[in-house]
């Protein structure tokens, strides 16, 4: 999005900015429950848990430029910060995560900027997501603008651990003791083993169903 100053107030450009990044999340919720009703429908199976959605508060936006040592302004918070608006999908399985990391990546008015698998290569915490930066176009009365989402797509059990590893870190504030960290990383090979698991009893399930015919 290109923010073009307009002679309105600060205030009236940020409450602007946070109504397009708002209307970015709900333009790609939307898309979400279009693709899990139409799997529904098709394939009897919902791939999609639930969905969480944020906007960055203004203070974590501050603090975040400020770290990277920009000055806070509108236009620096549109240009360097990512994850104003935040998405972050959970799956049953690690194979539904690519399946609808695909279907977006298909979907033409959907631009990819980036994406990293933390599941092909997990952080060295041993945290494992699938994250895309994507830009959706929000059409507005006047103006077509296109606002960033951060998108994070992970199982039920990589949610678990995340958000747990996410409190222990905000407690110890970032010097946990060494020990606990060694033991977030085997409850993080623990995770990669349930999903795995889960994933083959599923498949096996699935096979014995189309086997065995309904009564
Ligand atoms: P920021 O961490 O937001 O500055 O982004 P980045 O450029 O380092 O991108 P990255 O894709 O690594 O992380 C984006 C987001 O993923 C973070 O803001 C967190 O929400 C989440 N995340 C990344 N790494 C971890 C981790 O080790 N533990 C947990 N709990 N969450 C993480
Ligand atoms: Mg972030």
């Amino acid at each position: 999005m290109e923010y073009s100053g307009n002679g309105s107030s600060d205030v009236d450009s940020w409450k602007e900015v946070i109504l397009v990044y708002s209307s970015a999340l709900k333009e790609i919720g939307t898309k979400l429950e279009i693709l899990n009703d139409e799997f529904q429908h098709v394939h009897q199976y919902n791939p999609i848990e639930h969905i969480k959605s944020r906007i960055k508060t203004s203070e974590s936006i501050v603090k975040k430029l400020k770290k990277h040592g920009y000055e806070s302004t509108i236009d620096n918070m549109i240009r360097y910060i990512n994850d104003i608006a935040g998405i972050r999908i959970i799956c049953s399985f690690t194979t539904d995560i690519y399946r609808i990391a695909e279907m977006l990546e298909r979907q033409s008015d959907i631009n990819i900027l980036s994406v990293k698998d933390y599941i092909k290569r997990p952080k060295p915490s041993g945290y494992k997501s699938y994250h895309m930066i994507v830009s959706i176009p929000i059409y507005l009365s006047e103006k077509r603008v296109d606002a960033k989402v951060e998108i994070q797509i992970r199982t039920v059990a990589m949610d678990f651990w995340a958000s747990l590893e996410h409190k222990i870190n905000y407690k110890f504030d970032v010097n946990v003791p060494e020990h606990i960290k060694t033991e977030l990383y085997a409850c993080a090979e623990m995770v990669s083993e349930l999903d795995a698991k889960m994933l083959s009893l599923n498949e096996e399930v699935k096979q014995l169903s189309l086997e065995i015919p309904p009564d």
